[in-house]
Formats: structure tokens, sequence, C-alpha cells
């Protein structure tokens, strides 16, 4: 029996990346997965492959899509017991001076209000028989780095959102843990590999000498979904083989 066994789990950003990484590992320790994905065809193909999932195709900015969704997802999967709230991205790279506003907008619609989104909509069917949300936050959301102004400051508000739930829904069974990846090869970032000089650079400033997998980032999210993670509410986990403190 695996450790979500019982469970059912929505992941958004669920097709591809670390969020597939986030579905086929709930899957194996036994949640029945709802995959959320604005690429309702990759999200439908990814289901196909995996006992008992489903497929929705949404944006996470349309947050009464998400709404009719988790109504959905909770009335024929039979509730709702955790959620990772994966969907979001840099959407490229602009410091201040040459960020527009609607940038900057687009990113934080995507990100933060993606994540509150997510939360809102899901929220109430958690609170019958409690749950566990996993925000994706990012090195971003601890750290700054050049010329990110939009990313840096909506990864910094999904950790404070994060905290914000489980202060406020932690005596009815909720918790909400925030996942802080560093460096990830996916096919959102699959471009920055194209440059070897880049990557050997990248991986001698990890402490592990390597940049860490989606696999792992997920492993850590399976983890904190559980029961095992019972005492765990509020907090930051940095997934970054160690970047930070190098
Ligand atoms: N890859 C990294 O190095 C890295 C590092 C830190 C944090 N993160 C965060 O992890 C998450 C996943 O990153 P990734 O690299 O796997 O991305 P990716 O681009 O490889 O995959 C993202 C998936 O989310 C979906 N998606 C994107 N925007 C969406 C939206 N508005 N609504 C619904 N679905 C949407 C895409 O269709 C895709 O299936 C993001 O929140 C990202 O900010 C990534």
């Amino acid at each position: 029996m695996g450790e979500l066994t019982g469970k059912v789990v929505l992941v958004t950003g669920g097709a591809a990346g670390i969020g597939e990484a986030v579905v086929l590992a709930a899957a194996r320790e036994g949640a029945r997965v709802a995959i959320l994905d604005r690429d309702g065809r990759a999200a439908e193909a990814l289901a196909a492959q995996i006992n008992g999932a489903r497929a929705f195709g949404a944006d996470v900015t349309d947050f009464n899509a998400l709404k009719a969704i988790c109504a959905q997802i909770a009335a024929e999967m039979g509730g709702i017991n955790g959620a990772v709230l994966n969907a979001g991205g840099a959407l490229g790279r602009a410091p201040l001076m040459d960020c527009t506003p609607e940038f900057f907008a687009a990113v934080i619609g995507v990100n933060l209000v993606g994540c509150f989104n997510s939360i809102k909509a899901v929220l109430p069917h958690m609170l019958e028989s409690g749950g566990s949300i996993v925000t994706m936050a990012s090195l971003a959301g601890v750290l700054a780095e050049p010329a990110m102004p939009a990313y840096i400051a909506a990864k910094h508000g999904i950790v404070g959102l994060t905290k914000s739930v489980a202060v406020d829904y932690g005596r009815q069974g909720i918790r909400c843990n925030a996942v802080c990846p560093g460096f990830v090869r996916t096919p959102g970032t699959e471009h920055l590999f194209a440059d070897q000089g880049f990557v050997q650079m990248l991986n001698s400033l990890h402490p592990i000498g390597r940049i860490v997998t989606a696999q792992e980032v997920a492993e850590a999210c399976a983890f904190l979904l559980s029961d095992r993670a019972s005492g765990m509410t509020g907090s930051t986990h940095l997934l970054d083989g160690g970047l930070a403190v190098n």
C-alpha cells in the first residue's frame, strides 16, 4: 500500500515538467490523480497512462473554471485530499526598467494569482476531512536573482500566501507548505541546457555537484502530501542541491 492510498490529489500544471513528475510520484504512492493543465490534450495523454487518473483542461488564471473543476473532481472522484499547485513559470527575463506593467501583471497572474485561485477553489472541498496543499514556489521565492522582478515578487508572494493559509486553516485540518526548487531541467527550462559551458558552471555551483531533478522535487511533494508530514505546515522547503548555502 502506498503512502497516498485512498487520497485524491489535484496537480495543476500537471501535464509536463515538475508537475508531470509529481503526478507520477503521487500515482505510484496510490493516489487517484486529477491532472489540471492549460494544455488539456497533454493532460489527457498523461492521464490515459495512469490507472484512475482524470484530466482537466483549464488555465489557473480563470478562477471560475477552477471552481467548477474542483466541484466536479470532488463529486466524481470522492473529495479532494491533496493538491500540488505547480502551474507557473518565469515567462522571460527583464530588469525592472525594461519590465512593462503588462508583463509584470502577467507573471503575477500566472504564478501568484493562479496559486490564490487554486487554493480558493480547492479549499472548500478539503474543509470537511482535512487536506494537504503544496505550493510550488522557487529559490526565487526566498532569494533574488538578476532581471526577474516579477517572478521574484510572485514567488515570494506564494511563500507568504502559503504561511497565511497555514495560519488561517490549520485548526480545520489543512496543512499548507511551499516547495522551492532551484534549477530543474524541464520543457520550460530546456533552452538553457543547450549551452554546455553554462551547464558545467551551474553544476559546479551546487554542493551536490549537479542540479536537482524533477523526480527529486516530486518526492518532496509526495512526502508533504502524506500523513507522514502531519506536523508540518507553513514551512518553506528548499530543493536546490545546496545552491543557496554555497
Ligand atoms: N524548472 C525549474 O528550474 C523551476 C525552478 C523553480 C520553480 N519552478 C516552478 O515549478 C513550476 C513548474 O515548472 P516547470 O519547469 O516544470 O514548467 P514547464 O513549463 O516545464 O511545465 C509547466 C506545465 O504547467 C502548465 N501551465 C503553465 N501555465 C499554466 C497555467 N496558467 N494554467 C494551467 N497550466 C499551466 C504547462 O502547460 C505545462 O504543462 C512552475 O511554477 C515554476 O515556476 C521551476
